[in-house]
């Protein structure tokens, strides 16, 4: 059975998951978290490479690594998502299918979290399900990659 490649990156601040801010990104820990996304991947016959990182170049550098090792990417770009444009141009730029997850709602926060400049040049976007948006977000990209 084939497997389908899929890069999942997490951004800035994320690795403090379990201690930042519980009530708006709950209790669990980015482990946690990524044990939950390997399990799901198992079901869905996906293989995950994931990444954590709190700068910007590094994410940039990964997504330009994704031609010729993966179909698909998973992002959590946290606070970049609110203002880069390069993790942006780097997506549309490897043209490769991107599903766009977040914790908490970010609809219903502060003023400055209602833009993504991701938003555009991806899929589509799942928000404020707590883990079950990356677990969600991974089901609708396997989906969608299956499809094409
Ligand atoms: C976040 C929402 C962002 O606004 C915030 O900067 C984060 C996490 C989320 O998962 O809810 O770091 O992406």
């Amino acid at each position: 059975m084939h497997l389908l490649s899929i890069l999942v990156l997490h951004g800035p601040n994320l690795n403090l998951l379990g201690q930042r801010e519980p009530g708006i990104y709950g209790s669990l820990t980015l482990d946690e978290i990524n044990r939950l996304l390997q399990a799901e991947a198992k079901k869905l016959q996906a293989k995950l490479t994931i990444l954590q990182s709190n700068h910007e170049g590094i994410l940039v550098d990964a997504i330009h690594g994704c031609l010729e090792q993966h179909q698909g990417i998973l992002i959590n770009a946290g606070a970049y998502t609110h203002t880069s444009v390069a993790l942006r141009d780097a997506i549309a730029a490897v043209n490769l299918p991107t599903v766009e997850v977040h914790l908490s709602n970010i609809y219903r926060r502060e003023d400055f979290r209602h833009h993504s400049y991701i938003a555009p040049v991806v899929i589509g976007q799942i928000s404020g399900f707590g883990v079950q948006s990356y677990l969600l977000g991974l089901q609708a990209l396997t989906h969608h990659l299956s499809l094409s």
